[in-house]
C-alpha cells in the first residue's frame, strides 16, 4: 500500500516535470534570443521583471518576450524608420501620445528612451479589443495602403493600424496609442522590461 503512495506521488512529479519542459521548449522555439533569461514561471507570474538580449536584433526585426502574461514588442529602427516617423505625424492621432499611454522617461516621435531612439518597446495589445498587432515594417504594403504605408503594426481582428512608434493612425477603431511598458537598460546589450529608467 505504502508503495502505492509513493508511486502515486512520483508520478505526479513526473507529469508537472514534463510540462514545464514543455513549456520552456515551446517558449524558446518562438523567443529564440531570450530563452535563458527568462526567470521561472513563478517569478514571472508574480510580475518578475524580464530581461532580454537584444545585441542580435537587426534594424527592422522584431522580438517578443512574455511580460506579466502580456506580449512584449521590441524593434530595432535604423535612421530610415526614424526619418519616416516625421512624416506620419500628420496621419496619426496622438503624435506626441499626450495620452498617457507611456511613462514619462520615454517621449518624442521615437516613443523611446533619450539616447536609445533606435529601440522600441511595446505592449503588444491592441488598443481597442486587446488583439495581437502583426509586425508590418515593409514600406509600401499593398494591402496596407500601399505608397503611404511606412510600416507599422496591423491589427487582423478589426484592422487597426499603427506606425513604427506604435502610434495609432486616424480613422481605426483603436483609440490611443500601443502602450509603451516601463522599461530600462542594464547595458546596451540588455533590456529589462518591467524596471522603470531612472532619472
Ligand atoms: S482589437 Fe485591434 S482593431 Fe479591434
Amino acid at each position: 500500500m505504502s508503495n502505492g503512495g509513493v508511486n502515486e506521488g512520483r508520478r505526479r512529479f513526473l507529469t508537472a516535470a514534463t510540462s514545464v519542459v514543455g513549456a520552456a521548449g515551446a517558449v524558446g522555439a518562438a523567443v529564440p534570443f531570450v530563452g535563458s533569461w527568462n526567470p521561472s514561471a513563478k517569478a514571472k507570474a508574480a510580475g518578475a521583471p524580464v530581461k532580454a538580449n537584444i545585441s542580435k536584433l537587426e534594424p527592422g526585426q522584431m522580438i517578443t518576450v512574455e511580460w506579466r502574461g502580456k506580449p512584449v514588442y521590441i524593434v530595432r529602427r535604423d535612421d530610415t524608420i526614424l526619418a519616416n516617423l516625421e512624416k506620419m505625424n500628420d496621419k496619426v492621432r496622438d503624435p506626441e501620445s499626450i495620452e498617457q499611454q507611456q511613462p514619462g522617461y520615454v517621449s518624442g516621435v521615437a516613443r523611446a528612451i533619450e539616447g536609445k531612439e533606435e529601440i522600441l518597446v511595446l505592449l503588444g495589445l491592441c488598443t481597442h479589443l486587446g488583439c495581437a498587432p502583426m509586425f508590418r515594417p515593409e514600406v509600401g504594403a499593398a494591402d496596407l495602403g500601399g505608397a503611404e504605408w511606412l510600416g507599422g503594426f496591423f491589427c487582423p481582428c478589426h484592422g487597426s493600424k499603427f506606425d513604427l512608434a506604435g502610434r495609432v493612425l486616424k480613422g481605426v477603431p483603436a483609440p490611443v496609442n500601443l502602450e509603451v511598458p516601463p522599461h530600462s537598460y542594464e547595458n546596451d546589450s540588455i533590456i529589462v522590461i518591467g524596471v522603470d529608467q531612472e532619472a
